[in-house]
Formats: structure tokens, C-alpha cells, sequence
């Protein structure tokens, strides 16, 4: 089977093509094509709905042409058509959803509409040599983090995934987008203080993990804001980070780095452990981070488990990923109707009821 994918949720236009592997297990990528507006948002420093979706707009048609040049195929050639339904920016979500559709519809080929998060969480198994000769994932523990959430979840199957925690507030992406703002860094932030960390000092400035030692897998970062404040108005005047001198702001961006980290790997350890499940899949933009990689590395060594994790080109926002997920689905015969609308904030995944 081939099947093409379009991701529009945000600030990236993405198309790309998949194909089964010739064991019939994994998938072939053959091409992933990525437009980035980030240039363009960083002027503001955030998205902007409506510009998002304009670019879009104006970006797919030759993106979509460029693809199937790419793979060598026609729309004829393609199977079935994937794009990401939600969550995302309701008017951006509509430019590639819609397109996808359309595209189906002229074809006479099948709609498959994917939650960008189920993209996210199933994009490490895009390239696993998968032992099991199974074309499904494996039940594992799923951590997603990006720019809009941090899920734990238990994933039991295709489409069969329970919540186990969440972000009760900022998301970790969000929590360094905000930060770096606040240190006036570019947008996005994550990459930024990722950088910046590695000269730093995580040691120097006291930052509060929340929820480290509670009870369950809830996470919560938005006080790391009030703290990096706080932090800022003792070291420069009126808390202007231009005052900030090189090290001060790499020992910040170190100890922020890390206070999100701690809290990621110790509630991922602690999900591996009541799920007895020897397998960490990690995704999303966050997961490009070098520290959290290197940590749940050693995490999972210790623990016994294996970790997978994306390459860094599949953290991001990607449309090989939406591809992936949409070609499971198809795989077991799920297909989505021509009338199913975008939806900004779908449900993955609900807590298991628990007697
Ligand atoms: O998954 P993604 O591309 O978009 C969403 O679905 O939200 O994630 C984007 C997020 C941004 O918040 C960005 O700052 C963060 O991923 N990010 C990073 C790194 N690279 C991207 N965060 C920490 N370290 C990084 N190296
Ligand atoms: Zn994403």
C-alpha cells in the first residue's frame, strides 16, 4: 500500500509518501517534504493563526506536486490519502484536511484523517526493525511531548491508548517557548535554551521541579515561569534579560533545561514501572532535546528497557508521521468519511476507569 500525507496544524507545511516495506511490517518513506513559516512567526514571537493558514494555502499545491515528483507516482498511484484533523489551529487544520480530501475524492481512493498526536506517538516505530513481525505497535509506554502537550500514555494497541498523566497547565514545549521569551531568545525556544544549556551550569540556580513527588503522572510546569522571574529580578535590573551576562543566561537556560527534564524522565520510569512494560517510545518536538535523550537513555538502560526515539527530523512537526499513522489504520481496513471535520481538540486517549 501507498499512501500520501499532509501535516497544516501549525507553522509547518508538510507532504509526504509511504509505502509497506517489502516485509509488509514497516514502511518506506518516499519523500517527506517540510515547508517551515517559522521565519515568518518569529518576527511576532508565536504563531499567528491567520497567517499560519494563508501560508499554508499558498504553499501545499507545489509542495504536493513537488512530492509525488519526489516518489515518482500520480494520485493514481496512491492508495489512500492522509492529513492531520486536529488538534491544531482550526483554519490552518482546514487547508491540508480539505486538500487531502479532495485529492481522495478525485482519485477514487480512500480519506484516512489522523489525530496529530497519534502521529506524534507512533512516529518512533516509523523506522523499528519490529521483531515481532507485527505490523502494529507493541504495548508500550508512550511519552508525547511537544509544543501544545505532554502525554503519558499506556498504548495497548493500535487506537488503544489510556491516558495515564498530562500537563495540568503549560505544556513542556510551551514551558520552554515561554521561558526563552521571557529571556528574549527567538522563537521557538526549545532548540535555543537546548543550546545554550550545554554551556551552562544546571547547578548554579535553585529551580523547582513540580510534582516530582507526588503521587500519580500528572505534570505541571508553569511555576518554572514565576521562578526564571523571580530568578531574573535578583540578577539584572528591573529583571531585563539584555543584563544577563552570557553565563548567567546559559547557567539559567541549563537549570531550566534540567527542571523539565528531571520531571519527564522520573514520571517516565515511574510509567514504566507500574505498567511493567520494558518499552519507552518518546515523541514530539520535545524529544529532540539532547539532555532528555541522554537521560531516558540511561534511564531505560537501567530499568532494563528499551527506548525508541524518533530522529530528529521526525520530532518536529512532520507529515511522515501523519502518513505512518493514517497507513496503520488503513492497514486494518479504518477509514475516515469525506465529512469528517477538523476538530482543534480531539481526544487521544481518556484515563482508564480504575476499580
Ligand atoms: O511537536 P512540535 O513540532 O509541535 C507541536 O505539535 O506542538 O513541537 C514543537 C515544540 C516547541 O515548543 C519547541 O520549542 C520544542 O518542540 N522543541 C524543543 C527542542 N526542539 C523543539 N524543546 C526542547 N529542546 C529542543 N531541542
Ligand atoms: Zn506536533
Amino acid at each position: 500500500m501507498r499512501i500520501l500525507g499532509i501535516e497544516s496544524s501549525c507553522d509547518e507545511t508538510a507532504v509526504a509518501a509511504l509505502e509497506d516495506a517489502p516485509d509488509g511490517v514497516g514502511a518506506r518513506v518516499l519523500c517527506s517534504l517540510v515547508s517551515t513559516q517559522i521565519p515568518m512567526h518569529r518576527l511576532y514571537g508565536g504563531v499567528i493563526p491567520e497567517l499560519a493558514s494563508r501560508n499554508h494555502s499558498g504553499r501545499l499545491p507545489s509542495l504536493l506536486q513537488e512530492a509525488l515528483e519526489q516518489s515518482d507516482c500520480t494520485p493514481g498511484d496512491i492508495d489512500a490519502f492522509a492529513a492531520t484533523g486536529g488538534p491544531g489551529l482550526v483554519a490552518a487544520l482546514l487547508v491540508g484536511h480539505t486538500a487531502a480530501k479532495a485529492i481522495a475524492l478525485a482519485a477514487g481512493k480512500p480519506f484516512v484523517s489522523v489525530n496529530h498526536l497519534e502521529g506524534h506517538l507512533l512516529s518512533p516505530f516509523l523506522h523499528r526493525k519490529n521483531s515481532a513481525a507485527s505490523p502494529l505497535p507493541p504495548p508500550h509506554v508512550g511519552l508525547v511531548v511537544s509544543g501544545g502537550h505532554s502525554l503519558l500514555l499506556h498504548v495497548k494497541g493500535l487506537g488503544d491508548y489510556d491516558l495515564m498523566g498530562r500537563s495540568r497547565d503549560d505544556a513542556a514545549g510551551e514551558a520552554f517557548d515561554k521561558v526563552a521569551r521571557m529571556l528574549d531568545l527567538p522563537y521557538p525556544g526549545g532548540p535555543e535554551i537546548d543550546k545554550r544549556a550545554e554551556r551552562g551550569d544546571a547547578r548554579r540556580f535553585e529551580l523547582p521541579r513540580p510534582m516530582l513527588h507526588e503521587a500519580g503522572f500528572d505534570f505541571s510546569f508553569s511555576g518554572l515561569k514565576t521562578s526564571v522571574l523571580h530568578t531574573l529580578a535578583k540578577l539584572t535590573p528591573g529583571g531585563d534579560p539584555h543584563g544577563l551576562d552570557e553565563q548567567s543566561l546559559c547557567d539559567l537556560c541549563a537549570g531550566v533545561r534540567a527542571a523539565i527534564v528531571d520531571v519527564l524522565v522520573h514520571k517516565a520510569r515511574l510509567a514504566l514501572r507500574q505498567t511493567g512494560l520494558h518499552l519507552l517510545a518518546v515523541s514530539g518536538g520535545v524529544s529532540c532535546n539532547s539532555s532528555l535523550r541522554k537521560r531516558l537513555g540511561e534511564m531505560c538502560a537501567k530499568e532494563g528497557a528499551e527506548l525508541l526515539l524518533p530522529p530528529p527530523e521526525l520530532t518536529t512537526d512532520n507529515a511522515a508521521m501523519i502518513a505512518f499513522a493514517g497507513l496503520l489504520h488503513a492497514r486494518a481496513g479504518e477509514f475516515s468519511s469525506l465529512e469528517t471535520p477538523v476538530d482543534p481538540n480531539p481526544q487521544l486517549a481518556g484515563f482508564a476507569t480504575r476499580s
